[in-house]
Formats: structure tokens, sequence, C-alpha cells
């Protein structure tokens, strides 16, 4: 299958560029200039950008969180991801106490089966003991080439030393390790004090966690990846205060990495006290427009590396789990598919990044950084025919009722966003179409290679 876009802004790694694309295969054979070729399919990209696919780092799809299960499976949640422009999801496997990595690794790869994005996993651990640790080989083996550590969560939360051995043995096979930064001893004692005071709202849940909570897990971090001499990743960054120390952190010459997310951009702490407060629920939570505009201004110059969803949805009777104790409502929220129009509404038309930025921060980075460069994350002739065409031009409202997840409520509803993802193309074969999915179930596993760490 041969498909020429013709008439596009091709969106590189440094310029847009006027001209045509054509496909053969699972590849990109031409690109640029006007190419008079026959081709099977002709589509005309007048108007539109054309990206190399998006990358949403950060999903939780089929995760069993407590008692609950998330509402997007592998299934709903891809499905969500393709339509909006996201071609690769990298979810994160979670080894639970006394599994093995392999066995978690197993456990995704079945979870993921009937994926209608292209897919890889990030193996979240929660354990780190000889065994653990002599399992990292076969994960390489196997194209995992990046880990998490959480420093919240009973279930899950390892301590700042192990995070300090993970660092340090993990770089030495050029494999990362994102942590998700909160001080989880000072939530806990607020959660406690909230509750005490009959405090037990959704709007608690960002009183429980503030600014400074985050600012803690990645002050710690910084020093704990200064000591190791390894790369700190920070997932979903979501304050000022954080940023700052992750900045400083670079000034004194480490290497770090930067996620936030679409929710930390557009969304408010205010947004706790609507009816539907409890779909707010999340971790880290909303934060305040003053935070916005620092994520947003560290997007301009260059200081956040990507954007990643964080997608992990519940339904509003999930949600209600937490309807008498915001700290029983199950965390997370729903965004996999409107993760390309936020940040074009709010990034690009609000006027801190240009497109080929964009471009950067929803593919190209996120694709170096995991061992998936130069085969995705770039417009080039050999690259892998991953590609979005999208509209700036198509001013819409985003509804939970339209979206294509399978999730009762979504925290952009009723956000106008100016541009939409019109037509993806998937492993050579065009899968999304005038922003109709028309083909399910074509995604397949990324193996990644190791880490490119640019900014080593
Ligand atoms: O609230 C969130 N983000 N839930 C998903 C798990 C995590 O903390 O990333
Ligand atoms: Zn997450």
């Amino acid at each position: 299958m041969r498909i020429l876009i013709k008439n596009a802004s091709l969106v590189l790694e440094d310029r847009i560029e006027r001209g045509d694309l054509l496909t053969n295969g699972r590849v990109i054979e031409q690109v640029g200039g006007n190419i008079e070729s026959s081709a099977d399919r002709v589509i005309d990209a007048t108007g539109c950008y054309v990206f190399p696919g998006f990358i949403d780092t950060h999903t939780h799809f089929d995760l069993e969180v407590g008692t609950t299960v998330t509402a997007d499976d592998f299934a709903t949640g891809t499905k969500a991801a393709v339509v909006g422009g996201t071609t690769t999801v990298l979810d994160f496997a979670t080894q639970e106490r006394g599994m093995t990595l392999m066995d978690a690794f197993s456990k995704w790869e079945n979870k993921a089966k009937n994926s209608s994005c292209n897919y890889g996993f990030h193996m979240a651990m929660s354990e780190w003991n000889e065994d653990r640790i002599a399992e990292i080989p076969r994960m390489i083996e196997n194209g995992i080439t990046s880990f998490k550590m959480y420093m919240v969560y009973d279930n899950m939360r390892l301590s700042d030393g192990v995070m300090y051995e993970a660092i340090k043995r993990l770089a030495k096979e050029d494999c990362v390790i994102g942590i998700h930064c909160e001080n989880d001893d000072i939530i806990k004692a607020r959660v406690k004090e909230l509750k005490a005071a009959g405090k037990t709202a959704s709007r608690y849940h960002a009183v429980s966690r503030p600014n400074v909570v985050e600012a803690d897990g990645v002050g710690r971090l910084m020093d704990a990846a200064y000591l190791a001499g390894g790369p700190a990743w920070v997932v979903h960054l979501s304050t000022k205060e954080g940023l700052a120390i992750a900045r400083r952190a670079r000034e004194r010459g480490q290497e770090v990495y930067l996620e936030s997310c679409p929710q930390y951009l557009v969304l408010e702490e205010s947004m706790y006290d609507a009816e539907d407060g409890a779909k707010f629920v999340m971790s880290p939570p909303l934060r305040s427009k003053a935070d916005q505009e620092e994520l947003l201004a560290a997007m301009g110059t260059g200081e956040i590396d990507w954007i990643g969803t964080d997608h992990c949805s519940f339904t509003m009777a999930q949600k209600a789990a937490g309807k008498d104790d915001f700290s029983k409502t199950p965390n997370g929220g729903a965004g996999v598919q409107n993760r390309a129009e936020i940040v074009y509404t709010r990034a690009v038309k609000g006027g801190c990044i240009d497109m080929v930025k964009m471009g950067q921060l929803m593919s190209t980075r996120a694709a170096k950084l995991f061992g998936m460069y130069p085969g995705k994350g770039t417009l080039r002739a050999g690259s892998d025919a991953d590609i979005v065409i999208f509209d700036p031009d198509a001013p819409h409202v985003i509804r939970a009722a339209t979206n294509l997840h399978n999730c009762d409520n979504s925290p952009y509803e009723g956000y106008t966003a100016a541009g939409m993802t019109r037509d993806v193309i998937l492993n050579g074969t065009l899968v999304v179409e005038n922003g109709a999915l028309i083909a399910s179930n074509k995604g397949e596993y990324v193996h990644r290679d190791r880490c490119g760490r640019y900014r080593k």
C-alpha cells in the first residue's frame, strides 16, 4: 500500500516545509517537494500539518487500583488514543509485590493484544532486590528500557535509597527510571488532619497535596540522581516549585527529563468545587493558573521535554467510592484522546510554542529518550509510516459522550479545542479518516532500544 499525502505543511524536526509525503508499506519512502508517483491512495492535506505519529509516554490501561480496575482497557483506550493522533502509547506494566518482572511483562502483553495503536511498556517496580535486579537484562532483551518507581501508594512506594540504587544501576544500562514525586508522609498526615476536621469533599484532595509536597519529591529525586550520577526523570510535573528545583539541578550539570500533562496546562484547582469534582481527583492534583503559566513557558524554552496524559480513567460510579471521604476516590482521569488538540489550543494558539515545538513535545523527544528514534518521532525516508494529519482550523467542543474512551466523564468536558487530528496512518495503514476510526486492532508491540539520553 502506497499513500501519497499532497500539499501538506510537513512538521520536520527543525522547520516546517511545504510539500508531499509518500509511504510505501510500513515505511515512509519520500518526504518533501512535489512528489509525482503512483499511489493506492492520495490524501489532500491542504491547510493541514503533517506530524510524525504522536507518542503518549504515560497511560494506565486495565490497571487494578485497590478493589477496582480502570474504566479503559487497551481495547478501548487505544481506540481513543489513535483517533486523537497517538500512534504509540507507553503504558506502565506494573510489578506487584511478590511478582516477577517477567510475569508483569507477560500480563501486560496479554492485556494489550487488541490494541488499536502501537504500544510499549515501562516497568513500574514495587520491589528492588537481588531477584528483581537480576531480571533487568531480560527486560532490556524484551524491549523494556524504561522503569518507574513511586514515592507514594502503600502497595508501590519505595524508599529514596532504593531510588538512588536504581538510578545508578539502570544508568549503566542506558535505561531511565521515572519517579512519581510526592511526599507520602506529609500527604498521610494532612489527610488525617483534614478528615478529623470533617473536610472530606473532593477539593480537600488538592489541599492534602499542595505544591511543596511535589517540590519535596522532586528535590529528593534530584539529589538522589546527583549522587548516583544518573538521569532524573520526573513524571507528570505539575508545579512551578518542582520546575524551579529541576532547573537548579540542570544548572549544576544534571541530566534531567521533565514530563508534564495537559491537565496541568488547562485545568485548575477551583474545579474540585464542581458537582462532579471527583473526576478531577488525580495525583498530583490540579494546580493554579500561575503553575500553568510557568509550565507553558517552560514548554516554550524547551525545559519541559514532552507531554504525556497519565490517562487513568474511572467512571463516576467508581469515583463515588470517595463521596464521603476524598481519600477513597480512585485517583486518575481520562485524557488519552485529547492531548494533541489541547496542547495545540493552549500552547500553540496561546502563543507559547510553534508547530515544530509541538512535534518535539508530542513525538520526537519521547521517541529519542525511549529508544524508538529514528524509526518513530520523525518524518524522514526510512522511518515508520506512523503519521498524523492535523487540521489547525477545526473548532469543536470536547465531550465524554463522543470520546472513544470507555468512561462516562472527561475532565475536559466542554473545553473548546481549536483544531483536531483529521487522519492517522498507523504502520502504513490509514486507520483514522476525517476524525473517525476506520480500522481497529492494528496496534503492534514496540520493542524499544536502550534510551537515547539526549541530555547526557
Ligand atoms: O492520579 C493518578 N495519576 N493516577 C494514576 C497513577 C499515577 O499516580 O500516575
Ligand atoms: Zn500515572
